[in-house]
């Protein structure tokens, strides 16, 4: 099946879903558009794989930004996958797009999602809260945000964890792993909806 992948920034995630299709003759996607709503490394990735880029200018609103992505994928997508993505898409797109928007979150929702929920951020809460366990989740994408119906998640102990730091890099692992597998599930056994 085709896939766009919407990024904003390094694209490690982008990266782990280009190398699993390379690797995995059977995979059951193929990028066919990488799409960022700024300059972002990521790109690079995109262009050294041969996968189209576009960059597209977030400045001009939200609307401008989804209509943009809208008619870049109009009906030559199957699914589209927020990796880093750190632009909230608009109410329409998100009904157009119904459950074939996936995003990967890096931390165990429900807990630790919803606004100022990235980056460092989540990490930091998660350890400041005492959690036993953190991880990844891979969820449809609803109107809310981290809030959509959840597909996978992947999960550590964090009794051998010291800081935010080392945490996102043992979740960013966890994450490499899982979204390129939940993708490949979703495009060969479907999403049942
Ligand atoms: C990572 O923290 C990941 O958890 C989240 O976006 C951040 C950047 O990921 N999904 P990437 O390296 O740009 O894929």
């Amino acid at each position: 099946l085709r896939v766009a992948v919407l990024i904003s920034g390094g694209g490690s995630n982008l990266q782990s879903l280009i190398d699993f299709a390379r690797t995995e003759y059977n995979a059951g996607y193929e990028i066919v558009t990488v799409i960022s709503d700024r300059p972002a490394e990521g790109l690079a990735r995109a262009e050294k794989a041969g996968i189209q880029t576009h960059l597209l200018d977030r400045k001009k609103g939200m609307k401008v930004l989804a209509e943009n992505i809208d008619n870049l994928l109009e009906n030559t997508i199957d699914y589209i996958v927020l990796a880093g993505f750190l632009s909230i898409l608009d109410r329409s797109f998100i009904e157009k797009w119904k459950n074939r928007i996936i995003n990967i979150h890096p931390a165990l929702l429900p807990d630790f999602g919803g606004k100022g929920m990235y980056g460092m951020n989540v990490h930091r809460a998660v350890l400041a809260a005492g959690a036993e366990k953190s991880g990844c989740t891979v969820h449809f994408v609803d109107n809310g945000i981290d809030t959509g119906e959840i597909i996978s998640q992947m999960s550590l102990d964090l009794d051998k964890i010291w800081n935010a730091e080392q945490l996102q890099k043992e979740v960013l692992k966890l994450e490499h792993k899982l979204l390129p597998q939940t993708l490949h599930l979703l495009c060969t056994k479907g999403s049942g909806k």
